[in-house]
C-alpha cells in the first residue's frame, strides 16, 4: 500500500538525540508500580501544538518537525485502535464530538477503557447489563472501525457477587465458563468484534510464584488459563483470542511464563490467537532491542502480536510541571521507535495491531495513578495533534518487512 505522506519528512530521532539525553530518565511506568507521593506541581498551560521556540539544549540545522498526519490509520494495513471511554464516563466518546473528530480520522479499532470489564458486564450472577457495550460497538459498527473486546478473565475491576462467590474448582470453573460463554456469545455475530482478551495480568513478573494469585488461580488453579481460552472458542470460533499482560517487553520472567503457557496450549490443542503487549512505557525503558526480542519470541510460535494500551510516560522524575517541546519531540522519537520496533519485528501476517490507551492527555488515567504530571497520549487535552501522532505516523512508515 501506498504510505506516502505528501510532506517532508525529518528524522525525529537525528534531532532529538541529544534531547534524548537530557530529558530522558529511568523509571517505571506502568499502572501497578507508579511511585504514590503528592504531585510536585500542577500543569501550568495547556500544551500547544505550534511550537514557538527551537529545542534550547543544543542548536540543530533541522527546522521544527511539523505534524502533517491527516489519518494514522490510513498509513497502516492492521488494525490501529484506541482505548476509549464510554457509559457514563463524562469523557464518554459517545457524547464528546471532539474525541469522535479524533477517533473517526485516525483509528480503525476501539477498545472499552472500562464498559466491557467483568464489573461492567456482568454486575450480578444472573444479571448482564449490555446497553453501554452495545451503544460503542454500534459506534465502531456504524464508523467503519472494529472492536477490541477486553476483558474476559482479571483479578481487576470485578463485581463483587463474583467476589464472594464460594465452590468447588468445578463450580467455579463453571461459573467462570457462563460468564465467558455468555459475554463472547453475545457479541460473537456482530462483526465488528473482532478479538478478545480473554485472560489479562495473570502472571507474576518474578519468582517465586509464577501465577498471579487471583480468585481464578486460588479457586480452579492453573487450569482456568485453557479453560477460559476453550469457553471463548466454543463461543466464537472466529474471534481472536489474546493472553494480554504488562512488562512483557522487559523480555524477563514473565515473558518465559507466557512463552510456557503458549507451549503447553499448542501440545494440547487449547486455541490461543495472539500476545497482548500493554506497552505503558516511559521514554528509555524498556529498551527498543528488548521490545524486539520479547515479540519475536511471539512470533517464533507463531501468534500474532498486538500492541494493547501504549501510553509513553515522560515525567517519571516528576521534574516537570508543563510539557516544554524538546520532551514532546523526545516522546514523539520513542513513539517512532516502538511502532518502527513492532513493524521490524513482526511480519505483516501475524500483525494484531497497535492500540494507545487514550484518546487526549486529558483522558489519560496515568497522572491520577502516579500523582504527577503526565502527557503520555497522541492528543493533548484541547483535542490538537501532538508531535507523537507524527511520530507513531513516521514509525509505520519507516518500519520493516511486509
Ligand atoms: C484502567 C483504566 O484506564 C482506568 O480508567 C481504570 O480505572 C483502571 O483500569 N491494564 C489494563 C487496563 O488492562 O484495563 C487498565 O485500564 C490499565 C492497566
Amino acid at each position: 500500500m501506498s504510505k506516502a505522506m505528501g510532506c517532508k519528512r525529518f528524522n525525529i530521532f537525528l534531532l532529538m538525540l541529544s534531547v534524548l539525553a537530557i530529558t530522558a530518565c529511568e523509571g517505571s511506568a506502568g499502572w501497578e508500580t507508579g511511585p504514590t507521593a503528592e504531585p510536585t506541581a500542577e500543569p501550568t498551560a495547556v500544551p500547544s501544538t505550534e511550537p514557538t521556540a527551537e529545542p534550547t539544549t543544543e542548536p540543530s540545522a533541522e527546522p521544527t518537525p511539523q505534524i502533517s498526519v491527516t489519518s494514522l490509520h490510513a498509513e497502516a494495513d492492521f488494525p490501529i485502535g484506541v482505548g476509549v471511554p464510554a457509559g457514563n464516563a463524562s469523557n464518554s466518546l459517545i457524547d464528546s464530538l471532539d474525541r469522535q473528530q479524533i477517533v473517526n480520522a485516525h483509528f480503525s479499532q476501539i477498545t472499552a477503557e472500562n464498559i466491557m470489564k467483568p464489573d461492567a458486564l456482568h454486575p450480578a450472577e444472573d444479571d448482564y447489563f449490555w446497553d453501554d457495550a452495545v451503544a460503542l460497538v454500534d459506534y465502531a459498527a456504524v464508523n467503519g472501525m472494529s472492536v477490541h473486546g477486553h476483558t474476559l478473565i482479571w483479578h481487576n475491576q470485578i463485581p463483587t457477587w463474583m467476589s464472594n462467590h464460594t465452590g468447588t474448582a468445578e463450580q467455579w470453573t463453571t461459573m467462570m465458563q457462563t460468564h465467558i460463554n455468555t459475554i463472547v456469545g453475545r457479541f460473537a455475530d456482530t462483526a465488528a468484534v473482532v478479538s478478545w482478551n480473554v485472560v489479562n495480568e495473570a502472571f507474576t513478573d518474578d519468582a517465586p510464584s509464577v501465577y498471579r494469585n487471583t480468585l481464578w488461580f486460588s479457586n480452579i488453579g492453573e487450569d482456568y488459563f485453557a479453560q477460559a481460552f476453550t469457553a471463548a472458542r466454543a463461543a466464537d470460533e472466529d474471534a481472536d483470542l489474546y493472553y494480554n499482560d504488562v512488562r512483557l517487553e522487559l523480555n524477563g520472567s514473565k515473558m518465559n511464563r507466557v512463552v510456557t503457557m503458549i507451549e503447553a496450549f499448542k501440545a494440547n490443542g487449547t486455541p490461543i490467537d495472539g500476545i497482548g503487549f500493554q506497552m505503558h512505557v516511559s521514554l528509555t525503558s524498556p529498551e527498543k532491542t528488548a521490545i524486539e526480542s520479547a515479540f519475536a519470541r511471539v512470533v517464533n510460535l507463531g501468534l500474532k502480536v498486538k500492541i494493547t494500551e501504549m501510553d509513553v510516560t515522560v515525567n517519571d522524575d516528576k521534574s516537570l510541571s508543563a510539557l516544554a517541546l524538546d520532551t514532546e519531540l523526545a516522546q514523539a522519537a520513542r513513539y517512532q521507535e516502538i511502532v518502527k520496533a513492532y513493524m521490524d519485528a513482526v511480519p505483516a501476517a501475524q500483525r494484531g495491531g497497535i492500540s494507545v490507551w487514550g484518546i487526549t492527555d486529558d483522558d489519560s488515567g496515568l497522572p491520577e495513578l502516579h500523582q504527577r504530571d503526565e502527557w503520555p497520549l497522541l492528543f493533548n487535552a484541547n483535542f490538537t495533534p501532538k508531535h507523537a501522532l507524527q511520530g507513531f505516523a513516521d514509525g509505520l512508515v519507516g518500519g520493516g518487512s511486509e
